[in-house]
Order: C-alpha cells, then structure tokens, then sequence
C-alpha cells in the first residue's frame, strides 16, 4: 500500500529530525574534546567558545581529522610581520616592515604592514608556512568544509596557490569593498617633480580566499553527513553575495580590541554566519588576534575555537570577547 500525503510528509520530518539530531551530538561531543585538547593555557570565554594560547600549525597537528566544519581566519599574510623582529619594532614605534603613518588632521592612523619589501627568502618562507597551514586545515576539516581566508592582493596568488596544492577546490572570493591607505603614494623622494605620478594604485578591495575541501557524493548526503558543503542563505530570497561594502574598523572596536590588524564585526558577522550551511558546526580561527572572529561566531550563535601564539593578543582577544560580541554593529 502507498503512503499519503500525510504520512508521507511525516516520515520526512522524522528522517530530518534523526539525521540532524545525529549530527548535533556528534558536534556536541566532539565540541567537548577538542576545547580540552592539549595543556596550553586557554581561556574558555563562554559555553561555545575558547581561546588557546598556541602556535596554529601545532595545536592543527593536535587537532583530530573530520573534527571542524569552517574556518574563518585573517592569517599574518606577509609572515614575517608578526615575528618577534618586526613586532617588537611596531610595539616600540619604529616601523621595520610596518609603514607607521604620520598623523594627518590631527589623526593618528594605524601602522600597516609593507609587502612590498619581502626578500625572495621572505617569500621562500611564506609558501612553506601557508603549505603547511593549508595540510594542517585540510587534515582537520570534515569534508565540505570551507575556509575564508583574507589576504591581500599582492600576495594572494602565493597564498592561494598553496591552499590549492594542498588539495582544497577554490569556491571564489569575496571581496571586501574598503578604502585602505595601501597605495597611491607619489615617488618617493620625488614627489614635486612627479607631481601626477603614483607608484600604485590606491587599494580600495581586500580579497579573501574562499575554499572547501573536497567531498565525493552528493551534495545533500554531505550535508545530512557532516552539515558542511554549502553556504548559509541570507534569507530565503537571498544567498550569501561575493562582494561585501564594509568600511575600517571603527574606533568603537578599536578601543575595545586593540589589535593592529583588527577586523571589523560588521564584515565578520556576515562571513561566519555563511561558513555553516545548517548553522550548527565549529568554527575555527588559527590566528584569533583580538578575537574577533570568535566574537563574531558568538553573535551568530555558533561554536567557535581560536589560537594565537602571542600572549599579549591572548590577553587582548579574552578581554574584548564579551563587548565585541554584543557590540551592536548597525549604530
Ligand atoms: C593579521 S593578525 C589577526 C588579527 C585578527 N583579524 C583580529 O581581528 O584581531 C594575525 C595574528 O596571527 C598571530 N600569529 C602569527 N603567527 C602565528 C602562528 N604561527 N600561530 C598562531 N598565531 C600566529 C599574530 O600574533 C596575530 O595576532
């Protein structure tokens, strides 16, 4: 005898309900392990987050395969400019890779890393570093799970490259529409005489790698599987857009989370609510800074695991966790 309607639609919902309670108790228990792996200090800032203090590429070889669905990550793209050298330079004010601005009306604008002054060994460093990050998250993803990755676009190929080596597909880029001060400099030194020159162009985008690790089968079996392959809708009527309108970070955020890097929650928020199709699943953030990301996965109701190996951010990212999570971003 054949089904109704009715039951038929029953025994959907109830094929729906067991798949996808399977799946949030798998999460929930692999949640509790791997917030307790290893013995680095950590800060366990509410029941979905924590904050370790570690280098990223041990604590990933610590991580157990199949055991993240995204990660959403701002790495230090040039390598070199969080490396005690050049950070000790930007923390006593004298540049090194850092561009430190002059202030300008009064304003004091931000230091910026230059990528333009990296040797060949700099670079040589660069793509073994992004290697072995990219093996790293590619081990410790579940597959379908993709990764957002900012860079910056006279990197990015390097970058990318990597992540594509490793064995990840490249699902595109979102790019963030935002006015740096990168670029548009007149010759230095020269800057009268070549009045109507610029070096470069003034950078006004800031690309970020969008990739998945590969699954086989359908994308659905994926889905009810591991809850990863795919990307969040907005709303019914609209998907997840390439192309995000999202200016600096603000003082506000600035003053919460002072980190040279920091990047904003209004931009963030849209990203890792995206990363996870079903919304259930663990972010990851290897180079958690100020905690942003992890404070944007908290506003969006999502586990989430960050590690930075410097103490100072660490300190910063616990403290700024709980104002930048419920900072309200439309003010
Ligand atoms: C570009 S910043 C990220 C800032 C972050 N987007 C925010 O909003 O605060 C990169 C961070 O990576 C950290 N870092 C650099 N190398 C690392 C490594 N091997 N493992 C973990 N953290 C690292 C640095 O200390 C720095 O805080």
């Amino acid at each position: 005898m054949t089904a109704r309607p009715q039951e038929k639609q029953t025994k959907r919902k109830s094929n729906q309900n067991s798949w996808k309670s399977n799946l949030e108790e798998s999460i929930s228990s692999t949640w509790e392990d791997i917030r307790e792996i290893g013995d680095q200090r950590r800060s366990h800032l509410s029941n979905r987050t924590t904050y370790v203090l570690d280098d990223a590429i041990h604590f990933l070889s610590e991580l157990p395969p199949n055991s993240i669905h995204a990660v959403v990550t701002d790495p230090p793209y040039g390598v070199i400019e969080y490396e005690d050298k050049h950070h000790q330079k930007l923390r006593s004010g004298r540049g090194g890779v850092w561009r430190i601005p002059p202030s300008f009306d009064g304003v004091k604008r931000s230091p910026l890393p230059r990528f333009t002054v990296l040797s060949e060994d700099e670079l040589n460093r660069l793509s073994s570093f992004f290697s072995a990050l990219a093996y790293g998250l590619h081990r410790a993803l579940v597959p379908g799970g993709h990764v957002f990755m900012a860079a910056n676009p006279l990197l990015s190929s390097m970058v990318f490259h990597a992540f594509q080596t490793a064995g990840f597909e490249k699902r595109g880029e979102v790019i963030r529409l935002v006015q740096t001060l990168r670029g548009g400099d007149r010759p230095k030194g020269a800057e009268k005489e070549f009045s109507d020159v610029s070096m470069m162009a003034r950078s006004c985008w800031e690309p970020w790698g969008m990739f998945r690790k590969p699954f086989s089968g359908p994308a659905s079996t994926n889905l009810r599987t591991w809850g990863t392959g795919g990307l969040r809708r907005i709303s019914d009527t609209e998907p997840f857009k390439d192309v995000i309108l999202c200016s600096p970070t603000r003082g506000r955020e600035r003053e919460i989370a002072p980190h040279p890097s920091l990047k904003p929650q209004r931009f963030l928020r849209q990203v890792v609510r995206a990363a996870l199709p079903l919304g259930i699943g663990i972010i990851y953030d290897p180079f958690a800074g100020s905690g942003s990301t992890l404070a944007a996965a908290e506003a969006v109701g999502y586990r989430a695991i960050g590690t930075d190996r410097d103490a100072q951010y660490f300190g910063i990212g616990t403290k700024a966790f709980s104002s930048l999570s419920t900072l309200d971003i439309n003010k």
